[in-house]
């Protein structure tokens, strides 16, 4: 069974996720949807919400589960036996952290491949920060987070 994580800290999840969730739906057996719980950062929304938000989103797919973890990513994959990292890529300023991160995973299993999909083009200026940030100053967020999400982020922020 091909087992495939893809990982990210989803603070919140957006379409653009999303869409890298369904393809690689396609491509493999089964796929973890990772949350990085990771202290440094701030989130909006806490490990669990995102978890949450996540499985509302990924119902309508049969392969996916979702899962958090911390630590090493690569750990992680050893742990569930998954030998595939998912990562989707927008810009070209997306490339150069990317390019050091799957090098890194590599040199720590080198039997792990990690893969990119090309972000779809509707997608390509998506970000879960500027989805914040526009929901915050009362910007629309229609079509770049699922319906569930687009909720519970505007009960978030108190609009
Ligand atoms: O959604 P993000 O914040 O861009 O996701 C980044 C993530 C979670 C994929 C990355 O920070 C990660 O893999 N963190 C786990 C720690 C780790 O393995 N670090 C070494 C990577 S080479």
């Amino acid at each position: 069974m091909k087992i495939g994580i893809y990982p990210g800290s989803f603070d919140p999840i957006t379409n653009g996720h999303l869409d890298i969730i369904e393809r690689a739906s396609k491509l493999c057996d089964k796929v973890i949807v990772a949350v990085l719980q990771n202290p440094s950062k701030n989130p909006l929304f806490t490990l669990e919400e995102r978890v949450y938000l996540i499985e509302e989103a990924v119902k309508p797919f049969k392969n996916i589960t979702v899962d958090c973890f911390s630590g090493l990513l690569i750990d992680y994959a050893k742990k569930n036996d998954a030998k595939v990292i998912i990562k989707g890529l927008r810009a070209v300023s997306d490339f150069e952290y990317e390019f050091q991160m799957a090098l890194m995973n590599r040199k720590l299993a080198p039997d792990v491949e990690t893969i990119f999909l090309m972000t779809s083009s509707e997608n390509s200026y998506l970000s879960s920060s500027l989805v914040k940030e526009v929901a915050k100053f009362g910007g629309c967020i229609e079509g770049l987070v699922p319906a569930s999400t687009k909720k519970e982020i505007f009960k978030k922020i108190k609009l």
